[in-house]
């Protein structure tokens, strides 16, 4: 924005700016809005390259569906949530388009299809960019998490309506973690620089729940490369906090994953048959 157009601090009540909504709303967040509207974005433009050659990762298949639509239901399961954009492999949004076509999803929910970035990160920017005004709360959820549970969804966005300008889902460690010295070749042995207290670390998940203009600030600031949208938002100096995740939320990434992912599939089928 240039600095003609930035609005006189008297004008910041009517919210004309990006930057402007994203200070005041920080501090009021989406408490004041019980009624927020609230929109998925979900970034689905990686290639997949950990689970190895193939398809790109959210196109293929889990129990004959493909991720991507999983995904897509899971945010469309919540009754909370109205739009789901969907960020697409770059050369992808008109495949996408048609997948959403045609496979059945609840029709109170509006879809959007966007072309992805080079990251992660510029991907949920891209979705970011076509959300319409109304929305005042985002999810941010990665089709590589097809199986989260609708309650897991739910709570995210209960913690955001609360007051909390981000949200993430997480789920204690099962395994001790050792920071590390990386090695300069792979495999070789590697120095052991600390280990942290395991009761006190989270593993975090998908889908992490924002105040809309925070997290739109929080991307129009950080440039760092980071992992996921809530450590943008601790960079901002924000308060983000964590609510129980879920097992089933896990993210398909190495081939393991996917036997995981069609074994949970399995055994829904089996307890919807009673
Ligand atoms: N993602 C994206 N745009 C990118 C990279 C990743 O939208 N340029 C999405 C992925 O599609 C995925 C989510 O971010 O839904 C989490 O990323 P990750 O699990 O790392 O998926 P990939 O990047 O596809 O996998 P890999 O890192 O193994 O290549
Ligand atoms: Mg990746």
């Amino acid at each position: 924005m240039s600095d003609e157009s930035r609005p006189s601090p008297t004008e910041t009540s009517a919210g004309t700016s990006v930057e402007t909504s994203a200070e005041v709303s920080a501090e009021a967040s989406a408490a004041d809005r019980p009624h927020a509207r609230t929109a998925a974005v979900i970034p689905a433009a990686g290639r997949g390259v950990r689970l190895g050659p193939g398809a790109p990762k959210a196109l293929r298949a889990l129990g004959g569906t493909p991720m991507l639509i999983h995904a897509v239901r899971a945010m469309a399961a919540s009754n909370g949530v109205s739009l789901v954009v969907v960020v697409a492999p770059p050369d992808g949004a008109g495949e996408v388009k048609s997948l959403l076509d045609a496979h059945s999803l609840p029709e109170r929910t509006d879809f959007v299809v966007v072309p992805g970035g080079e990251t992660r990160q510029e991907s949920v920017r891209l979705g970011l960019d076509v959300l319409p005004p109304e929305y005042d709360i985002v999810l941010v959820h990665d089709a590589a998490r097809p199986l989260v549970p609708v309650d897991t969804v739910d709570a995210v966005i209960d913690a955001v309506r609360e007051g909390a300008p981000a949200v993430v889902p997480a789920v204690p460690l099962a395994d001790t973690v050792k920071q590390v010295e990386p090695a300069a070749v792979p495999g070789e042995p590697e120095p052991v620089v600390a280990t942290p207290e395991r009761a006190r670390l989270r593993a975090v998940q998908t889908p992490q729940g924002f105040d809309r203009a925070t997290l739109v600030r929080a991307h129009g600031t950080v440039t760092d490369d980071v992992t996921d949208d809530a450590s943008m938002v601790e960079q901002l100096g924000l308060a983000v906090v964590v609510v129980p995740g879920h097992e089933e939320a896990f993210k398909v990434t190495r081939p393991l994953d996917l036997v995981l992912a069609e074994a949970v599939l399995a055994r829904r089928r089996l307890n919807d048959g009673f």
